[in-house]
């Protein structure tokens, strides 16, 4: 073994265990050898591109110099193998599992509900375990509470700032992780399972699963300590390790020399994550083990940083500084960078991401870098090494060059310092700032515009003189940083004043001017004028520059006024209520229980479908799309490949090759079918040409990627892309307008009544991503006489069953559809798996091989299709009081090509319009079909969209009237009667009419009144930021519908249950397994906690359960619970009679005897139920209502949301741990799509923003800094499932209060504009879109904010 390790073999230790590769294809990500290579599933594949932090592990590297183990997070995908030569890496799953006991930070992210889907978990759990380890190992300096880390809540919160879930909503993760902070208040923690009310604070923390750091940190095994760490063989791993500047110098001579082909240079390999990788290279050069590259050194004179240092080392070392004197420019400069850089990617790209790397690409490929902007902005100086030899030059020089060749070298970075106040220039000082605003503040995204300036000024008696200055901007479309040279050579000796600044600012939007093509370029240039005015404008008052110690080197040039903290927390989410009340009616219903396999999906143990071991000889697939609607496709070539992809490639696979007898169809609702490939035409961009085969997954991909597909459209008619054109041409869906409910009142009558009315008003509103973490995944597994197991993660497996029989033309019991869970779903694989399913299995079912497609996330947000974009045009009527007495609202709805799930979709718009009382209603309804992917379910589907209109209209309504919108609100909420008007079928009896004590309850809770006088105080005293405050009130109607479940007894006692609905995270099985308990002990109620113990959901298996139908519309859980209720209650009837005579015999009887009894009778141990919902009942009303405070900055356009307030009644929650998750998670997901998620296509309806660095949902630091829920219990309701009521969807729906908060923060800033006397061509009122991403905040308060603020002050007499 160490023999071979000499030889130079690859060796690394997994979770402890040994592996020595005697070769491996370099390219192989770490993520590819563990999930595929080796069996370590629990790191998860969600992105491929850095940019979501569901594979992240540890990695952990001895120095044996040192006697040293450094311990860091890394993102698998994109670490290469060969990289980890004698490192050890940690997976989620070798913290602890099933087998071995869970790590405690597993243990309380089960207990802290901090788990959903469980997709994001391990990735979450590694993410924390790197900062713990990272602050408590070998670190006995500090000495932390017993039981408690070293780590700050703050430092616990930013360790998973990089992680995306979609499901929890954030909150309950980071008080997981909070729990182990040294300073945790632990009154602050939310809802566990760990503690009750009334527990004192030592008795709480006592109950917490021990933590203890000399036993829960062990990384790095002894054994590969002693292993001689030796470079690998090049010659069998195409992996060279150069250790001199010398050798690899003659490295790349002599590949130049030997023209070995394509040849890498490579540090940490993330630039992958933005330039997709689709060609194998020869050779690999890894910088790492040079140790001149990897310096860090600073004196006086400046600091030098190697090439190779990551980002993470840079900062720690620009951070600590304080055994050097630098002096002040040196601190200044180091402090401000480190700040800045700690914003660029996320922890587990900055880990091993280098600074190297990152320039290389910002000089060869013009990616818009922040390193690049900050050097240019500090003047620094690069050294690099060509084939002419070493060069030393100004960073600014090599920006202007050409790009550098692949075997051109960058060796290190020089930032040379600068002396404050020379002779000439008494008591100048040096300033320097730098700017990154980007949709999440904390990083994780690419700024629209960076810059860095930096500034050598006096003060005068008559103002501050700039003697010198550097102005560097970047990323703002443009191919490299710049410098602002105009605006420089305008100030340059200049006493600045405000007229000198206006003209600054007026040069700085001539310099800096996005290249054509990019995204929002005034907004862009703005944010530069921003950044100018932020910089200069407090020294354009020298009195006040001074006295705020700005030549001190104690103040910032900053422009903030006022208060805008609020209070000293310095955690990126404030501490929050959960208020929730359970119920013991129907014990252990009721009980917040962890969720059910919750711990195990922390620890990556949980099987989801890529987890499932392939089959011997599996194939994998890749969807070919079009990238043109409507088109004739001509060709499709795959592309010559390097031979080893090639050798992969086994061919492709189109709608030629269903069989006879078989259909084309992929998708199928009770509305129609969807074609499985295009035939001759492709019908929309996104459309399904072909799957390609390969051998392995990452083949398959890159074949897909590089394939040209010849296009024809000579004759075709242009495609339908907008609603408009859709209506012009007649081109509707097939599928009727499905409308349960009737307009109410007489519409003419109700206008005529009005005092007011506006007119044909319109609104918008976008398309949204599902953005499961789990991507679209299927395996098929052809069995015997043409049979097939399907593996899918669907949440329709009764009909991804059918659509695969009727495809392959075999009868349907040749098909069996498996899922076990899902990881997330929220609508998109209801439909929108099938044809992912399909395809996958006709490939298996034409070449007889298991096939697995594991559809990448880039295709999957372009071929999958979201939420349904819509227009409205509305006409209102209303008292000068603000009641509403008319409402006609025209609605367009956009469904893409196929009926999908749209017909249903009228219905439910119109439902959540009705939430207010309107007088009379009447509207008007189109499904719109046009050449764009097909529009789906997704969470809340319609009734988001219903509910917003209803509150826009409301607003406008106010506005005219200028009335608080909040009075025209209450105005206009339903009574009980109207509510019976407008929702005839599904209002209920008074009492459960819930929605005027919700918002007064929440108007009291909320502090809604006081608040909103403090907010006109706080926008009083600020100028660039603005608050809003909004309360909204959601009515919700759902449906129920008929669903299966099976309850078997085994011979031990023990229970397993199938039912008809999907665990996609939503706690469906935690509260079956709780109604199986409470329904079996009605045989004898003191069984029931033994009972939960006993029982095991499994997974659907549509031919051992039919008509299982879909997942979705918030209901599934409850319908699976009755059914399961009911199939206890048959065993209850067989087993009763049986444990009352046994009783009598015996005087006691327990559950394991009485089953043991039953099956010697013999008693039918299995039972079957199919609940049908009653028609009088299935349908009803959620009520909820939120409060939302959100602060604008108006100079970028950022929005903050500083608290929310949800009061949701959930009738007698079912366990109320799981809704309040529901319920969090909802708001957050809502949030994301009016604030974040920009789903954008380009002139063909291509989906553009697809990926993770384009496609925002919200992060740690988006979402509500306190989000306070109450879980309200409106107690029993006789007509509800075990009382209860739903909650995965309807929340969603409060978070309009976000986007309403933003406009009346947006409306501050207006009136402030209009107080100026600059409000020219601003209307009172105005239009906010959705999402409100920063671009749109800030061009609605006005992107020449700042020129209009100079402008004014100019005017004033005094200036
Ligand atoms: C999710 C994510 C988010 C990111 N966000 C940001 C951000 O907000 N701001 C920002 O500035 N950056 C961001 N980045 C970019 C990141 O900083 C770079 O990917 C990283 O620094 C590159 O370093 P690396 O060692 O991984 O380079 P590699 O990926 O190994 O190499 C990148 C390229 O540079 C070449 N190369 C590497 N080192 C050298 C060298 N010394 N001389 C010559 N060529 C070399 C390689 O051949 C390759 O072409 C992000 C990256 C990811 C994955
Ligand atoms: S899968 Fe690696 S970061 Fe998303
Ligand atoms: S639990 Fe986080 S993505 Fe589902």
């Amino acid at each position: 073994m160490e023999g071979s390790q000499r030889n130079g073999n690859l060796v690394f230790a997994v979770n402890g265990e040994r592996f020595e590769l005697a070769c491996v294809d370099p390219s192989t990500t770490l993520l590819q050898f563990l999930r595929y290579h080796a069996s370590f599933k629990s790191p998860k594949l969600g992105c491929g591109e850095g940019g979501c932090g569901a594979c992240v592990v540890l990695v952990s590297k001895y120095d044996p110099k040192l006697n040293k183990v450094e311990d860091f997070s890394v993102s698998s995908c994109l670490t290469l193998l060969c990289s980890l030569n004698g490192c050890a890496i940690t997976t989620s799953d070798g913290l602890g599992n099933t087998r071995d006991g869970y790590h405690p930070i597993h243990q309380r992210f089960a207990g802290f509900h901090a788990s959903q889907c469980g997709f994001c978990t391990p990735g979450m759990c590694m993410s924390f375990f790197s900062a713990l380890v990272n602050a408590d190992k070998g670190n006995p300096q500090v000495s932390p509470p017993q039981g408690f880390s070293s780590l700050t809540s703050f430092e616990a919160e930013k360790s998973i700032s990089g992680n995306l879930c979609r499901c929890t909503g954030y909150r309950p993760i980071a008080d997981a992780c909070r729990s182990f902070a040294s300073d945790v208040d632990i009154e602050d923690l939310g809802l566990n399972i760990f503690w009750k009310n009334g527990d004192s604070t030592e008795t709480k923390a006592g109950k917490l699963p021990p933590y203890d750091p000399s036993k829960d940190l062990v990384t790095y095994p002894e054994f590969l300590k002693s292993e001689s760490i030796t470079r690998l063989d090049s010659t069998r791993y195409s992996w060279f390790s150069p250790v001199s500047i010398e050798e690899l110098q003659t490295l790349l001579n002599s590949s130049v020399a030997e023209n070995v082909g394509s040849v890498k240079i490579v540090v940490g390999n993330t630039g992958t994550g933005y330039y997709k990788e689709t060609q194998c290279y020869d050779q690999y050069i890894d910088l790492r083990r040079i140790p001149e590259l990897s310096i860090l050194n600073r004196d006086r004179k400046g600091i030098e940083i190697g090439a190779t240092a990551t980002i993470s080392r840079v900062i720690s070392f620009l951070n600590e500084g304080t055994d050097v004197n630098l002096g002040l420019y040196g601190k200044m400069v180091s402090q401000k960078l480190a700040q800045h850089m700690e914003k660029i990617a996320n922890p587990f790209v900055r880990n091993t991401a280098s600074v190297g790397g990152n320039l290389a690409m910002a000089q060869k490929f013009g990616f818009p870098s922040d390193m690049s902007t900050l050097f240019l902005g500090v003047d620094a100086t690069v050294s690099i090494l060509t084939v002419r030899g070493r060069e030393k030059l100004k960073w600014e020089e090599l920006l202007a060059r050409p790009a550098l060749d692949s075997r051109s070298v960058l060796l290190s970075v020089r930032i040379p310092f600068k002396k404050d106040g020379n002779v000439l220039q008494n008591f100048s000082k040096f300033l320097f700032e730098t700017y990154r605003p980007a949709p999440r503040p904390l990083g994780s995204a690419l700024a629209y515009v960076n810059a860095a300036f930096l500034a050598d000024v006096s003060p005068r008696r008559n103002g501050v003189v700039i003697h010198s200055i550097r102005l560097a901007f970047g990323a703002f479309g443009t191919n490299h940083a710049i410098r602002a040279k105009t605006v420089e050579k305008h100030l340059t000796g200049k006493i600045l004043n405000v007229k000198i600044l206006y003209e600054a600012v007026k040069f700085v939007k001539l310099d800096i001017v996005p290249e054509p093509g990019t995204s929002y370029p005034e907004y862009r240039s703005s944010l530069a004028v921003s950044f100018l005015f932020k910089f200069l404008y407090p020294l354009t008052n020298v009195d006040s520059a001074v006295s705020s110690g700005l030549f001190d080197g104690v103040g910032e040039t900053s422009v903030e006024d006022g208060d805008t903290s609020e209070g000293n927390t310095k955690t990126i989410l404030s501490p929050a209520e959960q208020v929730v009340e359970s119920s013991t009616e129907y014990y252990p219903v009721g009980e917040p229980m962890k969720k059910y396999g919750v711990s195990m999906q922390a620890s990556g143990e949980a099987v989801y479908v890529d987890d499932i071991p392939s089959p011997p000889n599996c194939l994998h697939g890749a969807i070919i799309y079009s990238t043109k609607p409507l088109a004739r496709v001509k060709s499709v070539h795959l592309q010559h490949q390097p031979n080893s992809i090639a050798e992969e490639i086994i061919g492709i696979i189109t709608f030629k090759d269903i069989p006879r007898g078989g259909e084309n169809v992929g998708a199928l609702s009770q509305f129609g079918t969807e074609p499985l490939f295009a035939e001759d035409h492709c019908e929309y961009a996104g459309d399904r040409i072909v799957v390609v085969v390969a051998k392995s997954q990452r083949s398959a991909d890159v074949a897909a990627r590089t394939t040209v597909v010849e296009y024809d459209t000579e004759n075709i008619d242009s495609p339908i892309l907008t609603v408009e054109e859709a209506v012009d041409r007649s081109s509707f869906l097939q599928g009727p307008v499905f409308l349960d409910t009737e307009p109410v009142g007489d519409f003419s009558k109700g206008m005529a009544e009005a005092d007011h009315k506006i007119l044909s008003a319109e609104l918008r509103l976008p398309s949204e991503y599902y953005f499961y973490m789990e991507p679209q995944t299927t395996l098929a597994v052809p069995d015997e006489d043409n049979t097939m197991v399907v593996y899918a993660s669907t949440q329709f497996p009764e009909y991804t069953h059918s659509v695969i029989a009727r495809c392959l033309g075999v009868p349907e019991h040749n098909i069996r559809v498996k899922t076990r869970r899902a990881g997330g779903g929220f609508g998109g694989k209801a439909i929108r798996n099938m044809p992912v399913s399909t395809a996958c299995a006709l490939a298996a079912y034409k070449l007889r091989h298991p096939v697995r497609v594991y559809v990448n996330r880039n295709t999957d947000m372009v071929i999958t299709g979201g939420r349904h974009p819509l227009k409205v045009t509305y006409s209102v009527g209303f008292k000068s009081n603000g009641k509403v007495t008319a409402l006609h609202a025209d609605i367009l709805i956009n469904g893409g090509i196929s009926d999908d799930i749209t017909p249903v979709i009228a219905s439910h718009v119109i439902a959540a319009l009705k939430k207010y009382n309107w007088g009379a209603f009447s509207f008007d309804l189109k499904n719109c079909k046009t050449n764009l992917t097909s529009k789906s379910s997704m969470r809340a589907l319609g009734d988001v969209q219903g509910s917003y209109i209803a509150d826009v209209i409301i607003e406008n309504v106010a506005s005219v009237l200028e009335m608080e919108v909040d009075s025209v609100i209450s105005q206009n909420v339903h009574t009980y009667e109207s509510l019976k008007l407008f929702y005839e079928h599904s209002a209920g009896e008074s009492g459960e009419y819930t929605l005027p004590s919700i918002m007064d309850q929440l108007a009291t809770s909320s502090r809604f009144v006081d608040r909103r006088n403090m907010i006109d105080e706080f926008n009083e005293k600020n100028t660039w930021k603005k608050r809003g405050i909004s309360r909204l009130p959601i009515v919700h109607e759902v449906m129920q519908h008929a669903t299966p479940a099976k309850v078997s007894v085994l011979q031990d006692g023990s229970i397993v249950c199938e039912v008809g609905g999907v665990e996609i995270g939503q706690g469906l099985w935690t509260k079956v397994k709780q109604v199986i308990a409470y329904a079996l002990s009605l045989i004898e109620r003191s069984w029931s906690e033994e009972l939960v113990e006993k029982v095991r959901i499994i997974q659907i298996d549509t031919l051992s359960l039919v008509q299982t139908g879909f997942t979705a519309e918030s209901t599934k859980s409850e319908s699976s619970c009755e059914a399961a209720r009911r199939c206890c209650n048959i065993l209850v009837e067989r087993l009763t009679p049986l444990k009352e005579k046994l009783q009598e015999q015996n005087g006691s009887v327990d559950w394991t005897t009485l089953i043991r009894e039953a099956e010697a009778q013999p008693i039918d141990l299995q039972a079957h139920a199919y609940f049908v919902p009653d028609s009088s009942s299935g349908q009803y009303l959620n009520y909820g209502a939120a409060v939302s405070e959100v602060e604008i900055d108006i100079l970028t356009g950022q929005p903050r949301i500083m608290q929310s307030d949800i009061i949701y009644d959930c009738g007698q929650s079912l366990n109320p741990a799981v809704d309040l998750g529901q319920i969090e998670g909802a708001f957050v997901q809502g949030i994301g799509y009016f604030m974040l998620e920009e789903y954008l296509t380009n002139e063909d309806g291509l989906m553009v923003t697809n990926s993770t660095w384009t496609y925002h949902i919200p992060t740690i630091d988006t979402i509500t800094k306190r989000l306070n829920v109450r879980v309200l219990n409106s107690g029993h309701h006789k007509k509800r499932i075990l009382s209860s009521k739903a909650s995965g969807e309807p929340p969603l729906l409060l978070a309009a209060t976000v986007h309403s908060a933003t406009r009346a923060a947006i409306r501050e800033a207006r009136k402030q504009l209009k107080h100026w006397g600059k409000l020219d061509k601003y209307d009172s009122e105005f239009y906010l879109d959705v999402p409100a991403i920063m671009p749109v905040v800030k061009t609605t308060c006005g992107l020449d904010y700042v020129e209009k603020y100079l402008e004014t002050l100019i005017s004033k007499p005094s200036t």
